[in-house]
């Protein structure tokens, strides 16, 4: 769909097409029972989590179904065989909508918000897919091991004064300094601070503000967004002035050690030669600080849930990093990827709370989904992932249980492809994918091996949105592990991660 950088003042994307126009046979979809007149279907739905109220709509109404909100009709689905047919590029492809629409002020034809059509999404896609590649990440790793120290040192500090642990928070804090050291050479010196940074509580602001935009009625917007469109607006000016700040203290030390950021500044496109124009630079840096952090962050924050809610699952865990590990406390870049059980853990998380858990595709030409329900090109729907990762036929009766045997290679291979999509599908799938699951097997290994996690028994899991999924109020009480004796690596000295502080090792 084509479209522009604003939004009419109704939350709505300008030139939103909505299902009525999209989908000729809509009303063989069904949609919830009792409708009201303007503002759709409202009745019991949770302004603040809009997800986990579609989740519960698509358990009554099934595979493929509607919701009405501004007097428009969108359309939900999450059906392993819906999905894996949205799935197909040469008829479909990602869809600009809503909630990643409603960030176009911020974050323009960045790599993550960028229509299709736009010139700027293939350059960037190609300048920067090589920080992603092997190389790249090896670089990446010593400065995940440093940063994952501080997070350490800050959590043997949070031990010895008797208290527990801010899981969300601790885990931002961690994943903002990675992607600011990786990408930016940039340190926001989160663990130093009692709250979290400002560019943390302004990003959560307009995260929040772009979801809160698509569950105001339209008419009604303007007006009951008023104030918080004027904070919006006063985040996003900090959010550009940090990135700003940022982008002129490179320019001034003439490059840094090859990341991002330079890549960005400096690299040209292999074939044409062209480059990022400043403007899009900005878009591009604040892209990677947003899309690099918050949702790896939920992802290790639910991951400690489960591991702390099942302490043979995390007792599993902890045998496989002292046998993979030894004693190092500075684990080699290819050790991460052997923590096979450690990454089920992880794909387990994800399959339950996908963090980032929703995605929208549009049909490029008329098509017919599934061999069902027509669609002319440009219609689009929302893909529900935690729906299409717990559906019974593919995961079983017992989806909704904790379990990472799940992602042993023969389980995997034994279901469809398409069922599993934390990260997206396609030309436009997650770039980071690779850097999130390095950085968060990397860090459950090193917390599991220095420290017993236990939640407190009366805290019940209630998921926050904000776009994004996060375990709300999560604390965990820690123990520290007595170190075994024998504390040398396999093949080499034992160096203490902790002691290493903020200082990269090259
Ligand atoms: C567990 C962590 C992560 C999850 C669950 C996740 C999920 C996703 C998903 C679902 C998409 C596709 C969205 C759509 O189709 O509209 C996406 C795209 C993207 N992600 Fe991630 N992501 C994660 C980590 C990261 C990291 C660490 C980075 C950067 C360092 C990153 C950067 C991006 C970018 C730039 C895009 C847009 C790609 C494009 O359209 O070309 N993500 N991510």
């Amino acid at each position: 769909m084509a479209g522009t950088t604003e939004t009419m003042g109704t939350g709505l994307p300008r030139g939103f097409r909505s299902a009525e126009q999209g989908w000729p046979e809509l009303h063989r979809i069904p949609h919830p029972p009792r409708r009201l007149p303007l503002l759709g279907d409202v009745l019991g739905a949770d302004r603040h989590r809009p997800l986990q109220d579609s989740m519960r709509f698509a358990r009554e109404l099934g595979p493929v179904f509607r919701r009405r909100a501004f007097g428009k009709e969108f359309v939900f689905v999450w059906g392993s065989r819906f999905v894996a047919d949205l799935a197909d590029e040469s008829r479909f492809a990602k869809h600009v909508g809503l909630g990643v629409a409603n960030l176009r002020p911020l974050a323009g034809d960045g790599l993550f918000t960028a229509y299709n059509h736009e010139p700027n999404w293939q350059l960037a896609h190609d300048v920067l897919a090589p920080g992603f590649g092997r190389e790249a990440m090896e670089g990446y790793h010593g400065m995940m091991l440093a940063v994952t120290g501080r997070l350490t040192d800050h959590w043997d500090r949070q031990l010895a004064a008797g208290r527990t642990v801010d899981v969300p928070g601790d885990m931002t804090r961690l994943t903002l300094e990675t992607i600011a050291r990786t990408g930016f050479g940039h340190d926001f010196g989160s663990f130093e601070r009692e709250r979290p940074h400002p560019f943390v509580t302004a990003m959560v602001g307009t995260l929040s503000y772009a979801q809160q935009l698509n569950s105001v009625p339209g008419p009604l917007a303007p007006l009951l967004l008023r104030a918080a469109a004027r904070r919006n607006a006063a985040d996003m000016a900090y959010l550009n002035r940090t990135v700003d700040g940022l982008v002129a203290a490179r320019r001034r030390s003439g490059g840094g050690e090859g990341d991002l950021l330079d890549r960005m500044l400096a690299t040209a496109h292999p074939e044409t030669g062209e480059r990022l124009s400043a403007e899009n630079v900005r878009k591009q840096v604040i892209t990677f600080l947003v899309a690099g952090h918050e949702t790896t962050s939920g992802a290790l924050s639910f991951a400690l849930y489960h591991l702390a809610r099942h302490p043979e699952i995390a007792a599993r865990a902890r045998a496989e990093v002292d046998r993979v590990w030894g004693d190092t406390e500075r684990p080699a870049y290819d050790r991460i990827a052997k923590l096979r059980y450690v990454r089920r853990v992880l794909d387990e998380s994800l399959r339950l709370w996908p963090t980032a858990p929703a995605f929208a595709r549009e049909a490029r030409q008329d098509t017919v989904l599934a061999g069902e329900h027509p669609m002319r090109r440009g219609a689009w729907a929302m893909v529900l992932t935690p729906m299409l990762h717990r559906e019974p036929e593919v995961w079983g009766e017992d989806a909704e249980r904790f379990d990472p045997d799940r992602f042993t290679a023969p389980a995997v291979r034994a279901r469809p492809p398409h069922v599993f999509k934390p990260f997206g599908t396609g030309a436009r799938a997650c770039i980071g994918r690779q850097f999130a699951l390095h950085e968060a097997t990397l860090v459950l290994g090193l917390l599991l091996r220095r420290y017993d996690l236990s939640a407190d028994p009366g805290y019940r899991l209630t998921v926050a949105e904000r776009l994004t999924l996060m375990p709300e109020g999560l604390r965990l009480r820690l123990e520290r592990r007595p170190r075994r004796p024998e504390a040398r690596t396999p093949g080499g000295a034992d160096t203490r991660l902790h002691r290493t502080g903020a200082t990269p090792p090259s």
